[in-house]
């Protein structure tokens, strides 16, 4: 029987699926977890990227990925790995995936495939409680708002990874900008999310970059109290799904010269309104 427990500060654990043969109301209900939650993590999986695969489609179209390294039988997966010898990450920041997007990714299914012996966990941050807690007045502010999403800072050719030891990150010229208002009622929750994000958003619609670094600080800064918070410790079989539109996430670096590998497919999403 499917068990769902909700999590101190973000997501839920899952107990009582198995996700390789899963029955179509386990996945609805798993569905609905992560909309509500945020993020559904699950252990003792055994997923193989044509399962991964398979699953993943139940829950929604794939989306590819334009810049992560791909698995090499299977473009769907993205590679999420750092070797014995890298000193950097991906996804050591706070971010939202695709935010760039006109039409965001939905979220994420990602599977640990090889974990470190200590670190390298995950954090999610809930972006419905970060919003519901504001004042009325900022909530009125913020209401009227849109913001830029943009991507030439971490994946164009002058941006972070190029410079890197992360080679597999050669920066493109595919670099689109997005403008999605700041606080969204989610598609499938119905409930309302705080939707800026600190890797991708760039400004405020029709304020400059300056004058928007305040607020934008501030809500960063809010949306990333413990309280708001999961962390999860991943081993080799566990599963974190995540849902875009309702949480952060940014993945520990705190394991050098241990290797760490995952496999992440991506799912798509939709237009947000508010
Ligand atoms: C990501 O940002 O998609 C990677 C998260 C992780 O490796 O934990």
């Amino acid at each position: 029987m499917t068990a769902i427990k909700a999590l101190e500060g973000c997501g839920a654990l899952i107990e009582g699926i198995d996700l390789v043969d899963a029955r179509d109301h386990e996945i609805d209900a798993l569905r609905s977890a992560v909309f509500d939650y945020g993020v559904a993590f699950l252990h003792d999986q055994r997923l193989t990227p044509e399962t991964h695969i398979a699953f993943a489609e139940r829950v929604g179209p794939i989306v590819i990925n334009r810049y992560f390294p791909k698995t090499d039988k299977y473009p769907q997966i993205a590679k999420v790995e750092k070797t014995e010898v890298q000193t950097l990450n991906i996804g050591g920041g706070w971010h939202t995936d695709h935010s760039y997007d006109e039409e965001p990714a939905m979220g994420s299914i990602l599977v640990a495939l090889e974990t470190p012996p200590h670190g390298g966990d995950t954090l999610f941050a809930n972006m419905y409680s970060a919003y519901d807690v504001l004042s009325d007045g900022l909530k009125k502010t913020l209401s009227g708002l849109r913001a830029v999403h943009g991507t030439a800072h971490v994946f164009g050719k002058a941006a972070a990874y190029a410079n890197t030891e992360r080679k597999e990150f050669t920066g493109s010229t595919d670099l689109p900008e997005s403008t999605h208002p700041v606080v969204i009622v989610h598609p499938g929750s119905g409930k309302k999310a705080l939707y800026v994000n600190p890797g991708f958003t760039l400004r405020f619609d029709g304020w400059t970059a300056e004058e928007s670094a305040p607020l934008l600080a501030f809500l960063y800064e809010h949306a990333s109290q413990p309280h708001f918070i999961y962390r999860f410790s991943w081993k080799p079989g566990s599963v974190a799904i995540w849902d875009n539109r309702a949480t952060w996430h940014k993945a520990m670096n705190d394991y050098h010269g241990h290797r760490r590998l995952m496999h992440r497919i991506t799912i798509a999403g939709e237009r947000l309104t508010t």
